[in-house]
Formats: C-alpha cells, structure tokens, sequence
C-alpha cells in the first residue's frame, strides 16, 4: 500500500495533505503526478521491454483531463466507453488512433457519435457489428475489433468479474468465428484488425492473466486460421490490482509480463500485444482529503463524523471495498483507539471503516482515505444534493487546482419548471 511521510505526516509531492486541505478545502482529492508517472513507466517498461506492447489506459478509472494529459504525454492510448470519455479524451490530446471504443451496448446516439469521432471501434455483438456497417459507408479506414469472452473469471467482486458463462460482456469463443466471418461478408474483413478480452478487475493474483493470454492466443489462431484475417493486436485487457488494505501483497508486475509475454510469444513471436489497465495507473496517486466535522461517543462505538461520503467514494459502500485511512498529521502513534468513519449522507450504508484503530483526534482534524484515484471522483454522484469535490494535481513543489468544487447553483442548472407550476 503507497504513501508518503514525513515527520510522520502525510505528504503529497513535497506537501502536506493538510496543507493541501486547507488550502483548497474538503472533500479534495489530491493527485501525486510523479507517482503517475511512474506507475505507467513501471507497466510500460515491464511489458515494452518483452514485446511491443499498446498500453491502453481504461479512463473510466480517472477521466480528469490533467491526468489525461499526463498520461497522453507519456505515450498511452485510451480504452473509452462512452461518448463523453471520448470526448474527455480528445480534448486531452489523444488523436482518434489512439483511442478505442469499448462499451457493451452503444445507443444509436452513442454510434452516431462514435463513427463520426474516427475512433477505433471494438465491438461486441453481432447487432453492433451490423449497425456499424450500415454506418461505414466507405470509411476504409475504420479500425475494428471483436471483444472475446474467454470464460476465464477473475475479479475483487462480482461485479467486478466481466468473463464467465454469465457475462453479459463480448461474444462466446463458440461464436467469434462466425463473426469475423458475418464482417467479412459485409465488406469488412479488411477492417477486422484486432481482437480483444477484457476478464475482471482488481486480480491480485497472477494465475488469471496466464488463462486469458493462453486463451486468447487459441481463439486468435482459430480466428486467423478460418477467416485469412492477418490480425494486428491482440488485447488481453485490464485488471492489474492494487493492494488495498496494508497485508495485501503487489502485483509483480515484472514477473507478471515476463511470464505472460513468453506464453504471448510461443504463439505469436511478432504480434503486436494490448493491455488496458486503469486501476494500476491511477489508484495510489490519489488520497481523498477529508476533514472531521464532529465525534460522537455512544455507549456502544464512537462515530468520527467526515465531510466525504459515499457520493465521493461509493466502493464500499457498492462494493465492500477497503480504503486504508490516515490521520493526515499524524500517520503512526502508540495510543489509537477503534472509531466508525461516517460521512455526511443520510444512510446507515454511508460508513467508511468500521471500528478503524486511529490516534484520538478532535474536530478539524484532516483525515486522508487512500487509493482513491481510480473509480472514486468518476463514480461520484451528487446524491442529496452534495456538489461534486475539488481535484488538486501535485508535481513536486507545484500543486495546481484541477477541478473546482461543483457550485451549488450547478445542482440546478439542467432543471426546468413547467409552466403549469
Ligand atoms: N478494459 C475494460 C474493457 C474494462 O471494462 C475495464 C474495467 C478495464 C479495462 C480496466 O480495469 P482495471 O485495470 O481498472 O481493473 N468500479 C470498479 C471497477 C470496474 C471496472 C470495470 N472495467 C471498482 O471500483 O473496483
């Protein structure tokens, strides 16, 4: 689990989480650009050094435009699925080539907007197919893929595990040979450039990686061998976890790419290989600041009362999830007492730990959660109408505010009354 401190306080960059709080207020979250930088550099190299290697960075973990930016200047593409993550892209500098599309079940909206953005496409069932080749025209330059579900499950959480009999992502590896061949009836096998799997998030465990890339490289060959098609990239997604709680071991992620890429190799000595983590890149980078409001003793426990909730950080509330926390000041000390870490929402779910051993604190107290960069502000939500928090990107000694809180008045702003009240 990374942090940094110094005179046992929580630094960011060179400055103190407390600092950084009350400089710019709670909720915050504050984003450590260097480690950025160096979790993509380790990822990159460990596979980069093996095989070429795309890295496609899955933005839905973190789509703020300065994290873009730091990421698109490091040499990553970008796994969207959505238009708006599309969009978020391509203001941060991506050009359509290095960006894919990646979502279960587009709208026609959502493809209309797709199409005309030029992205690369992966798709993901046969209606999709089809619906993309009505809207090609003689677009020769379109760049698509099929996603694969190679029954290989992994994941933190159910909900998290996206491969399975029971999944509703990609097609079978009993179907994917009649879709390249459905492409190339409609004209499209010379676009077919790419295949791609994506089987759960959050695996700490090296085991799954191996099965999917083993799978992969079976239905790659079966796909190449029946259709002719020369395929470009085979992409075994994401899913590089994090430890979360401090006895969770890392990922070597070294030993990881070298074993998978010698699998990848024996089948494919030459093929470009595709790896989507977003987790891995963002989590650590980020601590969400928050400040405690009140603590309150019953007979039973003691409530220490935080200005974060789960509209900040909704993954233990959705999912169960552990997210270390810190008392920003005073990260170790011999007394520490067990206490809950409630936040402002009105539910009982709105609970961050549950008798967490802290040093006694009092009100104004900054306290940080941990590993809060990947899907904590996307997953945000404005429920009982909390704006949205401030992000704060540190590089070093600089630190520049990266989102403003949400203006209260912006709660309002997409609102209409009718005329009849
Ligand atoms: N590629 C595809 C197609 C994906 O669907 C995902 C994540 C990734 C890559 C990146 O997975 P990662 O490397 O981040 O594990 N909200 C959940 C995670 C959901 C992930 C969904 N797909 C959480 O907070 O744990």
């Amino acid at each position: 689990m990374y942090y940094k401190t110094e005179d046992n306080r929580l630094v960011i960059g060179n400055h103190f989480a407390s600092d950084l709080a009350k400089e710019y207020g709670t909720p915050l979250f504050a984003t450590d650009q260097q480690r950025l930088e160096e979790n993509y550099r380790k990822l990159d190299q460990a596979f980069n050094s093996r095989t070429g290697t795309r890295v496609i960075y899955a933005c839905k973990a973190n789509t703020n435009l300065a994290v873009l930016k730091v990421l698109e200047k490091m040499g990553a593409c970008i796994d969207a699925v959505s238009p708006g993550e599309i969009m978020a892209a391509l203001r941060a500098g991506f050009s359509r080539d290095r960006i894919m599309f990646t979502g279960p079940n587009p709208s026609d909206r959502d493809l209309d907007f797709i199409m005309e953005s030029g992205v690369r496409i992966n798709l993901d069932s046969f209606t999709m197919l089809e619906k993309v080749a009505k809207r090609l025209g003689n677009r020769e330059d379109a760049w698509l893929s099929f996603r694969v579900n190679p029954h290989v499950v992994a994941g933190h959480h159910d909900h998290c595990i996206t491969a399975g009999p029971v999944s509703k992502f990609g097609l079978p590896t009993s179907m994917i040979v009649d879709a390249y061949q459905r492409a190339q009836e409609l004209g499209l096998g010379e676009n077919m450039r790419g295949i791609h799997c994506h089987i759960g998030s959050g695996i700490l465990e090296t085991e799954p990686f191996f099965l999917a890339v083993d799978a992969m490289c079976e239905i790659s060959k079966l796909v190449e061998e029946k259709t002719g098609i020369d395929l470009e990239i085979i992409d075994i997604g994401g899913g590089y976890g994090v430890p979360y709680k401090p006895e969770d071991s890392e990922l070597d992620v070294e030993d990881v790419a070298d074993q998978l890429v010698k699998r990848f190799k024996q089948h494919f000595p030459s093929k470009l290989l595709g790896i989507e983590p977003g987790r891995y890149l963002v989590a650590d980078t980020t601590a969400l600041l928050t400040t405690v409001n009140t603590v309150k003793h019953t007979d039973v426990k003691t409530y220490v009362g935080v200005d974060a909730g789960f509209n900040n950080l909704v993954r233990t509330a959705l999912y169960g999830a552990y997210h270390h926390l810190l008392v920003a000041d005073e990260v170790e000390a011999e007394v520490k007492m067990p206490v809950d870490i409630a936040g402002p929402l009105c539910e009982s779910g709105d609970i961050f730990l549950h008798d967490h051993p802290i040093p006694p604190l009092k009100e104004g107290a900054v306290l940080a959660l941990l590993n809060a960069g990947a899907y904590g502000f996307t997953m945000s939500s404005n429920y009982n109408m909390r704006p949205l928090a401030a992000e704060v990107l540190v590089n070093g000694d600089k630190k520049a505010l990266i989102r403003e809180e949400q203006p209260l008045e912006d709660l309002f702003k997409d609102q209409r009354m009718p005329d009849w009240l």
